[in-house]
Protein backbone atom coordinates (compact mmCIF):
# COMPACT_ATOMS: atom_id res chain seq x y z
CA UNK A 1 0.00 0.00 0.00
CA UNK A 2 0.41 3.50 0.06
CA UNK A 3 2.65 4.91 2.24
CA UNK A 4 3.09 8.43 1.35
CA UNK A 5 3.59 9.23 5.13
CA UNK A 6 7.60 8.07 4.65
CA UNK A 7 8.17 11.43 3.32
CA UNK A 8 6.68 13.67 6.17
CA UNK A 9 9.75 15.77 7.60
CA UNK A 10 9.35 16.65 11.29
CA UNK A 11 6.87 14.42 11.68
CA UNK A 12 5.76 14.49 15.36
CA UNK A 13 6.95 12.13 17.91
CA UNK A 14 6.43 10.95 21.70
CA UNK A 15 8.42 12.44 23.95
CA UNK A 16 11.91 10.19 24.21
CA UNK A 17 11.76 7.59 27.40
CA UNK A 18 8.12 6.74 26.77
CA UNK A 19 8.15 3.07 28.02
CA UNK A 20 7.29 0.87 24.96
CA UNK A 21 4.20 -0.93 25.53
CA UNK A 22 5.20 -3.71 22.65
CA UNK A 23 8.71 -5.23 22.08
CA UNK A 24 10.31 -8.07 20.95
CA UNK A 25 13.17 -9.86 22.16
CA UNK A 26 14.19 -13.81 20.95
CA UNK A 27 13.10 -14.79 24.28
CA UNK A 28 9.93 -13.29 23.05
CA UNK A 29 6.85 -10.97 23.93
CA UNK A 30 7.53 -7.99 26.55
CA UNK A 31 4.14 -5.95 27.49
CA UNK A 32 4.14 -3.20 29.57
CA UNK A 33 1.17 -4.51 31.96
CA UNK A 34 -1.37 -2.14 32.03
CA UNK A 35 -3.14 -3.25 34.38
CA UNK A 36 -1.03 -1.78 37.10
CA UNK A 37 -1.03 1.38 35.75
CA UNK A 38 -1.04 4.53 37.09
CA UNK A 39 0.39 2.60 40.31
CA UNK A 40 3.22 0.25 39.08
CA UNK A 41 5.32 0.39 35.80
CA UNK A 42 5.98 -3.45 34.99
CA UNK A 43 6.22 -5.42 32.36
CA UNK A 44 5.34 -8.80 31.74
CA UNK A 45 8.09 -11.22 29.36
CA UNK A 46 5.70 -13.52 27.35
CA UNK A 47 7.33 -16.39 25.45
CA UNK A 48 4.17 -18.67 24.46
CA UNK A 49 0.85 -17.91 22.87
CA UNK A 50 -1.55 -18.97 25.58
CA UNK A 51 -0.05 -16.18 28.21
CA UNK A 52 -0.22 -13.75 25.02
CA UNK A 53 -3.86 -14.53 24.76
CA UNK A 54 -4.52 -13.93 28.63
CA UNK A 55 -2.51 -10.99 28.50
CA UNK A 56 -4.78 -9.42 25.96
CA UNK A 57 -7.79 -11.36 27.34
CA UNK A 58 -7.40 -9.19 30.60
CA UNK A 59 -6.22 -6.04 29.09
CA UNK A 60 -2.92 -5.90 30.20
CA UNK A 61 -2.22 -4.70 26.45
CA UNK A 62 -5.07 -3.43 24.87
CA UNK A 63 -6.25 -0.42 22.39
CA UNK A 64 -7.18 -1.77 19.10
CA UNK A 65 -3.65 -0.62 17.81
CA UNK A 66 -1.60 -2.09 20.07
CA UNK A 67 -3.53 -5.48 20.41
CA UNK A 68 -2.48 -5.94 16.80
CA UNK A 69 0.94 -5.40 17.30
CA UNK A 70 1.00 -7.67 20.14
CA UNK A 71 -1.00 -10.49 17.99
CA UNK A 72 1.43 -9.94 15.22
CA UNK A 73 4.21 -11.48 17.81
CA UNK A 74 2.09 -13.73 18.44
CA UNK A 75 1.55 -15.28 15.32
CA UNK A 76 5.91 -15.63 15.91
CA UNK A 77 4.99 -17.71 19.28
CA UNK A 78 2.26 -19.65 17.06
CA UNK A 79 4.74 -20.86 14.47
CA UNK A 80 7.29 -21.64 17.42
CA UNK A 81 4.97 -23.64 19.14
CA UNK A 82 2.93 -25.94 16.02
CA UNK A 83 4.97 -28.97 16.15
CA UNK A 84 7.95 -29.99 14.06
CA UNK A 85 6.59 -32.83 13.22
CA UNK A 86 3.74 -31.49 11.13
CA UNK A 87 4.53 -30.49 7.66
CA UNK A 88 2.75 -29.48 4.85
CA UNK A 89 -1.42 -29.29 4.48
CA UNK A 90 -1.35 -30.14 8.64
CA UNK A 91 1.02 -28.22 9.47
CA UNK A 92 -1.06 -24.84 7.67
CA UNK A 93 -4.21 -26.12 9.09
CA UNK A 94 -3.04 -26.30 12.54
CA UNK A 95 -1.30 -22.60 12.51
CA UNK A 96 -4.31 -21.90 11.20
CA UNK A 97 -6.77 -22.84 13.64
CA UNK A 98 -4.29 -21.40 16.10
CA UNK A 99 -4.42 -17.96 14.15
CA UNK A 100 -7.92 -17.94 14.76
CA UNK A 101 -8.37 -18.74 18.21
CA UNK A 102 -5.98 -15.27 19.08
CA UNK A 103 -8.42 -13.90 16.80
CA UNK A 104 -11.43 -14.97 18.72
CA UNK A 105 -9.91 -13.33 22.23
CA UNK A 106 -11.32 -9.71 21.56
CA UNK A 107 -13.13 -9.61 18.74
CA UNK A 108 -14.32 -6.37 18.35
CA UNK A 109 -10.82 -4.29 17.61
CA UNK A 110 -10.39 -5.41 13.92
CA UNK A 111 -7.17 -4.75 14.13
CA UNK A 112 -6.48 -7.84 16.06
CA UNK A 113 -8.00 -10.17 12.90
CA UNK A 114 -5.82 -7.81 11.01
CA UNK A 115 -2.85 -7.93 11.63
CA UNK A 116 -2.76 -11.65 12.54
CA UNK A 117 -4.40 -12.46 9.15
CA UNK A 118 -1.28 -10.50 7.63
CA UNK A 119 1.17 -12.13 9.22
CA UNK A 120 -1.01 -16.08 8.36
CA UNK A 121 -0.60 -14.76 4.90
CA UNK A 122 3.13 -14.51 4.90
CA UNK A 123 3.17 -18.12 6.82
CA UNK A 124 1.22 -19.47 4.05
CA UNK A 125 3.58 -17.76 1.53
CA UNK A 126 6.29 -19.44 2.93
CA UNK A 127 5.05 -22.86 2.75
CA UNK A 128 4.35 -22.19 -0.67
CA UNK A 129 8.15 -22.23 -0.64
CA UNK A 130 8.47 -25.16 0.94
CA UNK A 131 11.00 -23.10 3.86
CA UNK A 132 12.66 -24.04 7.12
CA UNK A 133 11.27 -23.70 9.94
CA UNK A 134 13.82 -20.95 10.81
CA UNK A 135 13.11 -19.07 7.35
CA UNK A 136 9.73 -19.45 8.36
CA UNK A 137 9.80 -17.75 12.05
CA UNK A 138 12.27 -14.87 10.35
CA UNK A 139 9.41 -13.82 8.10
CA UNK A 140 6.99 -13.99 10.21
CA UNK A 141 9.20 -11.23 12.91
CA UNK A 142 10.04 -9.37 10.25
CA UNK A 143 6.30 -8.82 8.88
CA UNK A 144 5.31 -8.23 12.92
CA UNK A 145 7.70 -5.15 12.96
CA UNK A 146 6.96 -3.81 9.61
CA UNK A 147 3.31 -4.04 11.69
CA UNK A 148 4.90 -2.39 14.40
CA UNK A 149 6.64 0.66 12.46
CA UNK A 150 3.79 0.83 10.58
CA UNK A 151 1.85 2.15 13.38
CA UNK A 152 4.30 4.33 14.86
CA UNK A 153 4.54 6.01 11.40
CA UNK A 154 0.94 6.41 10.86
CA UNK A 155 0.62 7.86 14.35
CA UNK A 156 2.51 10.38 13.67
CA UNK A 157 0.83 11.43 10.71
CA UNK A 158 -2.96 11.24 12.24
CA UNK A 159 -1.42 13.76 14.88
CA UNK A 160 0.10 16.09 12.45
CA UNK A 161 -3.32 15.84 10.21
CA UNK A 162 -5.11 16.26 13.57
CA UNK A 163 -3.00 19.36 14.80
CA UNK A 164 -3.77 20.97 11.72
CA UNK A 165 -7.64 20.39 12.07
CA UNK A 166 -8.00 21.25 15.33
CA UNK A 167 -6.01 24.79 14.64
CA UNK A 168 -8.54 25.56 11.81
CA UNK A 169 -11.20 24.76 14.31
CA UNK A 170 -9.66 27.25 16.61
CA UNK A 171 -9.53 30.06 14.03
CA UNK A 172 -6.60 32.09 15.36
CA UNK A 173 -6.59 31.15 19.15
CA UNK A 174 -3.46 29.58 20.84
CA UNK A 175 -4.96 27.13 23.04
CA UNK A 176 -7.74 24.66 23.64
CA UNK A 177 -9.93 22.19 25.38
CA UNK A 178 -10.44 19.07 23.84
CA UNK A 179 -12.57 16.07 25.60
CA UNK A 180 -11.53 12.00 24.98
CA UNK A 181 -12.72 8.91 26.50
CA UNK A 182 -11.27 5.84 27.32
CA UNK A 183 -7.87 5.46 26.03
CA UNK A 184 -6.33 5.74 22.34
CA UNK A 185 -3.06 7.27 23.34
CA UNK A 186 0.47 5.87 23.49
CA UNK A 187 -0.36 2.98 25.34
CA UNK A 188 -2.93 1.86 23.11
CA UNK A 189 -1.09 1.85 19.58
CA UNK A 190 2.78 1.33 18.52
CA UNK A 191 3.32 4.69 18.54
CA UNK A 192 2.05 8.28 20.16
CA UNK A 193 -1.65 6.93 19.72
CA UNK A 194 -4.44 8.05 17.59
CA UNK A 195 -6.67 10.67 19.48
CA UNK A 196 -3.94 11.45 21.73
CA UNK A 197 -1.53 11.60 18.58
CA UNK A 198 -3.62 15.10 17.87
CA UNK A 199 -3.10 16.48 21.15
CA UNK A 200 0.87 15.37 21.35
CA UNK A 201 1.33 16.97 17.51
CA UNK A 202 -1.04 20.46 18.66
CA UNK A 203 0.86 20.71 21.92
CA UNK A 204 4.06 20.28 19.70
CA UNK A 205 2.71 22.99 17.36
CA UNK A 206 3.07 25.36 20.07
CA UNK A 207 -0.85 24.81 21.36
CA UNK A 208 -1.69 24.96 25.10
CA UNK A 209 -4.02 22.33 25.64
CA UNK A 210 -6.56 21.27 28.29
CA UNK A 211 -7.90 17.97 28.16
CA UNK A 212 -10.70 16.70 30.03
CA UNK A 213 -10.63 12.51 30.43
CA UNK A 214 -13.59 10.33 30.86
CA UNK A 215 -13.09 8.10 33.73
CA UNK A 216 -14.35 5.21 31.50
CA UNK A 217 -16.21 2.87 33.53
CA UNK A 218 -16.02 -0.12 33.97
CA UNK A 219 -12.39 -0.21 33.35
CA UNK A 220 -10.78 3.03 33.93
CA UNK A 221 -9.02 3.43 30.97
CA UNK A 222 -9.77 7.13 31.04
CA UNK A 223 -8.56 7.91 35.05
CA UNK A 224 -5.83 5.23 35.04
CA UNK A 225 -4.00 5.64 31.59
CA UNK A 226 -5.04 8.93 29.51
CA UNK A 227 -4.71 10.67 32.73
CA UNK A 228 -0.77 9.20 33.25
CA UNK A 229 0.30 9.24 29.73
CA UNK A 230 -1.19 12.99 29.27
CA UNK A 231 0.38 14.27 32.54
CA UNK A 232 3.54 12.63 31.83
CA UNK A 233 3.67 14.44 28.27
CA UNK A 234 3.00 17.96 30.24
CA UNK A 235 -0.45 18.54 29.37
CA UNK A 236 -3.15 19.80 31.57
CA UNK A 237 -5.67 16.54 31.75
CA UNK A 238 -9.00 16.63 34.44
CA UNK A 239 -10.30 13.17 34.42
CA UNK A 240 -13.98 13.78 34.97
CA UNK A 241 -17.16 10.85 35.70
CA UNK A 242 -18.51 9.69 32.91
CA UNK A 243 -21.95 10.74 33.85
CA UNK A 244 -20.12 14.56 34.34
CA UNK A 245 -19.62 14.29 30.51
CA UNK A 246 -22.93 16.42 29.71
CA UNK A 247 -22.93 19.40 32.14
CA UNK A 248 -18.83 19.81 31.47
CA UNK A 249 -19.67 19.96 27.16
CA UNK A 250 -22.66 22.75 28.40
CA UNK A 251 -20.29 24.51 30.75
CA UNK A 252 -16.66 24.53 29.29
CA UNK A 253 -17.99 24.11 25.75
CA UNK A 254 -14.91 22.25 24.54
CA UNK A 255 -13.31 22.87 21.15
CA UNK A 256 -13.68 19.23 20.07
CA UNK A 257 -13.87 15.88 21.53
CA UNK A 258 -12.11 13.24 19.81
CA UNK A 259 -11.73 9.29 20.50
CA UNK A 260 -10.53 6.43 19.43
CA UNK A 261 -12.13 3.59 17.30
CA UNK A 262 -11.99 0.08 17.34
CA UNK A 263 -13.53 -1.17 13.85
CA UNK A 264 -15.41 1.75 11.30
CA UNK A 265 -17.94 -0.32 8.96
CA UNK A 266 -17.97 0.73 5.41
CA UNK A 267 -20.77 3.72 6.15
CA UNK A 268 -18.88 5.41 9.21
CA UNK A 269 -20.44 3.55 11.79
CA UNK A 270 -17.59 3.61 14.46
CA UNK A 271 -17.29 1.11 17.57
CA UNK A 272 -15.12 1.98 20.78
CA UNK A 273 -15.01 1.72 23.99
CA UNK A 274 -18.73 1.63 25.68
CA UNK A 275 -19.68 5.54 26.42
CA UNK A 276 -18.51 7.16 23.23
CA UNK A 277 -22.50 6.57 21.75
CA UNK A 278 -23.31 8.23 24.72
CA UNK A 279 -20.73 11.17 24.21
CA UNK A 280 -21.27 11.61 20.71
CA UNK A 281 -24.60 12.38 21.33
CA UNK A 282 -23.87 14.67 23.69
CA UNK A 283 -21.50 16.42 21.88
CA UNK A 284 -24.24 16.83 19.05
CA UNK A 285 -26.88 18.35 21.41
CA UNK A 286 -24.26 20.90 22.49
CA UNK A 287 -22.48 21.83 18.89
CA UNK A 288 -19.28 20.47 20.25
CA UNK A 289 -17.58 18.85 16.84
CA UNK A 290 -16.86 14.78 17.46
CA UNK A 291 -13.79 13.53 15.60
CA UNK A 292 -12.71 9.65 15.47
CA UNK A 293 -9.15 9.36 14.81
CA UNK A 294 -7.95 6.03 13.27
CA UNK A 295 -5.51 4.09 10.86
CA UNK A 296 -6.77 2.15 8.15
CA UNK A 297 -6.36 -0.84 10.09
CA UNK A 298 -9.20 0.22 11.57
CA UNK A 299 -11.71 0.37 8.75
CA UNK A 300 -13.66 -2.51 8.09
CA UNK A 301 -15.29 -2.01 4.54
CA UNK A 302 -16.60 -5.47 4.44
CA UNK A 303 -18.89 -4.52 6.87
CA UNK A 304 -21.94 -2.18 5.40
CA UNK A 305 -23.07 -0.71 8.94
CA UNK A 306 -22.28 -0.57 12.61
CA UNK A 307 -24.97 -3.03 13.13
CA UNK A 308 -22.85 -5.93 11.54
CA UNK A 309 -19.89 -5.57 13.81
CA UNK A 310 -19.32 -7.38 16.96
CA UNK A 311 -19.65 -6.34 20.22
CA UNK A 312 -17.46 -8.08 23.18
CA UNK A 313 -19.19 -8.92 26.40
CA UNK A 314 -17.09 -8.99 29.22
CA UNK A 315 -17.33 -10.77 32.86
CA UNK A 316 -19.37 -10.00 35.31
CA UNK A 317 -17.06 -9.56 38.28
CA UNK A 318 -15.90 -6.09 36.39
CA UNK A 319 -19.09 -3.98 37.44
CA UNK A 320 -19.91 -6.69 40.58
CA UNK A 321 -16.79 -6.62 42.44
CA UNK A 322 -15.10 -3.01 43.48
CA UNK A 323 -11.85 -3.62 44.67
CA UNK A 324 -13.08 -6.82 46.20
CA UNK A 325 -15.97 -5.51 47.56
CA UNK A 326 -19.69 -6.45 46.62
CA UNK A 327 -21.20 -3.78 44.39
CA UNK A 328 -24.07 -5.49 43.15
CA UNK A 329 -26.07 -7.94 44.86
CA UNK A 330 -25.63 -11.99 43.66
CA UNK A 331 -29.01 -12.08 42.59
CA UNK A 332 -28.78 -9.22 40.45
CA UNK A 333 -27.85 -9.52 36.64
CA UNK A 334 -24.95 -7.50 35.15
CA UNK A 335 -24.57 -6.29 31.38
CA UNK A 336 -21.30 -5.80 30.75
CA UNK A 337 -20.80 -5.09 26.70
CA UNK A 338 -17.28 -3.53 26.21
CA UNK A 339 -18.37 -1.01 23.44
CA UNK A 340 -20.57 0.66 21.58
CA UNK A 341 -21.73 2.12 18.03
CA UNK A 342 -21.85 6.17 17.18
CA UNK A 343 -23.92 6.07 14.27
CA UNK A 344 -22.05 7.83 11.15
CA UNK A 345 -23.85 10.78 11.04
CA UNK A 346 -22.74 11.80 14.88
CA UNK A 347 -19.00 12.39 13.50
CA UNK A 348 -17.84 15.36 11.97
CA UNK A 349 -14.97 13.41 10.59
CA UNK A 350 -12.41 10.33 11.20
CA UNK A 351 -8.17 11.81 11.10
CA UNK A 352 -6.56 9.50 9.67
CA UNK A 353 -3.24 8.83 8.24
CA UNK A 354 -3.66 10.09 4.57
CA UNK A 355 -5.59 13.47 5.99
CA UNK A 356 -8.94 13.88 7.63
CA UNK A 357 -12.42 12.21 5.94
CA UNK A 358 -15.67 14.36 5.98
CA UNK A 359 -18.92 13.19 5.37
CA UNK A 360 -20.40 11.72 3.58
CA UNK A 361 -18.45 9.06 4.27
CA UNK A 362 -20.05 6.25 2.47
O1 LIG B 1 -11.00 -2.26 25.99
P1 LIG B 1 -9.88 -1.41 25.46
O2 LIG B 1 -9.15 -0.68 26.53
O3 LIG B 1 -8.97 -2.19 24.55
O4 LIG B 1 -10.62 -0.34 24.56
C1 LIG B 1 -9.84 0.58 23.86
C2 LIG B 1 -10.63 1.58 23.09
O5 LIG B 1 -11.84 1.53 23.03
C3 LIG B 1 -9.85 2.56 22.29
O6 LIG B 1 -10.53 3.78 22.20
C4 LIG B 1 -9.63 2.01 20.87
O7 LIG B 1 -9.13 0.71 20.92
C5 LIG B 1 -8.72 2.86 20.08
S1 LIG B 1 -7.09 2.81 20.68
C6 LIG B 1 -6.12 3.75 19.67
Amino acid sequence: MDVYWDSMSNAPQLPAGFPAVVAWSSAGVRLLDQTRLPADEIYLDINNVADLEAAILRLSVRGAPAIGCAAAFGVVLIAREVPESLSGEALKKELDRRCDHLIEVRPTAVNLKWAVDRCRAVAHSQFAKNVSRTTLLLALESEAHAILEEDRRMCSAMGAHGATLLQQLLKGKKSATLMTHCNAGALATGGMGTALSVMYASQQAGLTLHVFADETRPLLQGARLTSWELARAGIDVTVICDNMAASVLRDRHPDMVVVGADRIAANGDTANKIGTYGLAILAKHHGVPFYVAAPYSTFDLTLKSGAEIPIEERKRSEISDQNGRLAVPDNAKVFNPAFDVTPAELIAGFITERGVLKPPFA
